[in-house]
Order: C-alpha cells, then sequence, then structure tokens
C-alpha cells in the first residue's frame, strides 16, 4: 500500500462480521463495521473519514493500517474508462476551442481571409508557404515512423501504414509548384526550414514516440479535418495568384480529400476499445500545447515571408 493515506482507496478483500463487542463498545464497534463494509475500493480515505464523524481519524488510519498488514485489503481503485470514439470528440473540441484562440486569428489567416481580389495576397508569402510546407512534408518519416511499428492495436497500425503509403512522396507534389517560381531541388536541399515548421516536425516526432495516441490525434488537424489547407487554396485562387504555383497544392488537397485524411483520426480511435482515465488527462494536457505550435507555425511564415529576407535561407550562405 502507498504512503500517501488519503490517495487511498482500500478494498477489503474479505467478508465483515463482528464478534465480542461488549455494551459499552457497541457503537464504536459498529462505526468500524459499517467503515469496514465502505472499503470497496471506491471510497478514499477522506469519505471513510467524513461518513463516520465519530470515529477519530487517528483509529480510521490504524484500522486501515492493521487491516493492511494482516493482507485482508488492497488499494486497487476501479479504473474509470473510456471508448477512443468518446475521447477523440472530447479531444477534439478541446483543439477546436483553442484554435479559435489561436490559429482562427493568426494573421497569416487573417491574410487569406481578407485576400478578396487580385493582387490582395502577397505572391511571396503565398510560395513561403508553400516552401515550409514542402519542408514539412520532406520530414514526414521523422515523425510517421515511429507509429509505423504500433504493436498495441493492429488495425490501428493498418491504418497507419494504409496513411504513410498515401502520403509518401506528397513533398514532391509541393516541388512541381516550387520549380514552377524557380526553385528546383537542389535550392531546396539547400534550404533551412523556418523554426517553428522544425519546432512541429520535432515535437511531432516525439509525441510519435513518446505518447503515440496523442500523435493520432493530431492528424484530424493536420490534414485538414477542419479544411484549413482549402481556403489557402481559395484565398491563392481569389487573390489571382498563378496556376503554376496553385494547381499543384489543389492536387495535393484533393488526394487528403479524396482519402479521407481528414477523418483519419476519427478512424484510428474508433478502433480504440479502452483508454483509462489517467491517460484521457495526458492527452487532454498536450492538447493546448500542439494548437500553440501549429499556431507559432504559421505566425513564423507570416513573419519570414512578409519580412524583406531572401526567400530561402540557405545552408551554402552560412
Ligand atoms: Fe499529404
Ligand atoms: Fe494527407
Amino acid at each position: 500500500m502507498s504512503e500517501n493515506m488519503t490517495l487511498l482507496r482500500p478494498r477489503i478483500r474479505a467478508g465483515v462480521r463482528l464478534n465480542g463487542a461488549d455494551a459499552g463498545d457497541a457503537m464504536f464497534g459498529e462505526a468500524i463495521l459499517r467503515t469496514m463494509a465502505r472499503m470497496d475500493g471506491g471510497a478514499t480515505l477522506d469519505d471513510l473519514a467524513h461518513a463516520e464523524p465519530a470515529l477519530p481519524r487517528q483509529d480510521l488510519v490504524s484500522l486501515v493500517q492493521s487491516l493492511d498488514h494482516a493482507g485482508l485489503i488492497d488499494d486497487d481503485a476501479a479504473v474509470q474508462f473510456y471508448t477512443g470514439s468518446e475521447v477523440i470528440l472530447e479531444l477534439e473540441e478541446i483543439v477546436e476551442d483553442h484554435c479559435k484562440e489561436t490559429i482562427f486569428r493568426n494573421p497569416f489567416w487573417e491574410a487569406c481571409m481578407a485576400a478578396q481580389q487580385p493582387g490582395e495576397l502577397p505572391e511571396k508569402l503565398a510560395i513561403g508557404m508553400v516552401i515550409e510546407n514542402w519542408h514539412f512534408l520532406f520530414r514526414e518519416s521523422y515523425f510517421d515512423a515511429p507509429v509505423l511499428s504500433y504493436v498495441a492495436n493492429t488495425e490501428v497500425r493498418l491504418l497507419l501504414n494504409q496513411f504513410f503509403s498515401e502520403e509518401y512522396g506528397h513533398d514532391e507534389i509541393l516541388m512541381r509548384a516550387l520549380n514552377y517560381v524557380g526553385l528546383s531541388r537542389d535550392d531546396m536541399r539547400d534550404a533551412i526550414p523556418l523554426p517553428g515548421t522544425m519546432g512541429l516536425c520535432n515535437a511531432l516526432a516525439h509525441w510519435a514516440h513518446s505518447e503515440p495516441l496523442f500523435f493520432f490525434a493530431t492528424l484530424g488537424l493536420l490534414e485538414g479535418q477542419t479544411m484549413k489547407q482549402d481556403s489557402f487554396i481559395d484565398a491563392c485562387e481569389r487573390a489571382g495568384l498563378p496556376d503554376g504555383l496553385v494547381g499543384p497544392l489543389k492536387i495535393h488537397a484533393n488526394i487528403n480529400i479524396g482519402k479521407a485524411h481528414g477523418n483519419l483520426t476519427r478512424a484510428i480511435f474508433k478502433e480504440i476499445p479502452v483508454i483509462e482515465s489517467a491517460t484521457v488527462a495526458r492527452l487532454k494536457r498536450q492538447a493546448r500545447l500542439f494548437v500553440e505550435l501549429y499556431d507559432d507555425f504559421y505566425t513564423g511564415v507570416w513573419r519570414y515571408y512578409t519580412s524583406d529576407q531572401p526567400i530561402l535561407r540557405r545552408v551554402s550562405e552560412l
């Protein structure tokens, strides 16, 4: 039994019968009897004390200790659990709420929404978004690889392997748009991603390694569950950006839509029958951080590509 008594939820492992209580101890004996009957693994020590105010706390503690020494109780609390589908709906709500305060107000997206006429979205900003997306997709194996061997659930593993096979090479689609604006494969291999882009890649790789359930939860937003990627394409078109740049983005977006990548997170969580409450709490804790990192990605794109800095940060110029 753990040291921290107040966290205990003692569960009695035997039947309870009170013998030999004389008249003077009868009330005290009955309080003990009732207390022992309440030790079903659901009530904490505080709950037990609260239910029996006449029983001094010290007596309650020594009762639990003596029962424990006699091997008559354990402290297995009934584990609370939820289905994967329940958990993902809750996580989506948290992510959606944080998005409203962050990503949906990000200057990058505000610029996209504001662009209604030709010329209203700076071409350099649009190209910058494609460059950083290319960096991200070029590194997709960093963060997908750890979950391709996910042994905990065969159905989930199959979904992820299918997903990766559909994703592989999407950087090449964006490369066509970059080629159109004069950036070659060699240029891109020479280019350094923005810190926000690399930060997002590294965080995803970390989660894929150490908290795969949370990594799965990020895929919906990244794959355009809220259709954000299309909002960028729509803005490019309203702003009259050339088809050589926008066309490949559309091809990529249509693959996501055709393969239902936006639904992947839900499809994965549907295959997970049980998640216990401690894990749910851990997943919720990461949700805000993920949205903030994603918001930083867009902020980074906005800051850098609306500045006078050169379009590429080159390794060869370091
Ligand atoms: Fe993709
Ligand atoms: Fe995708």
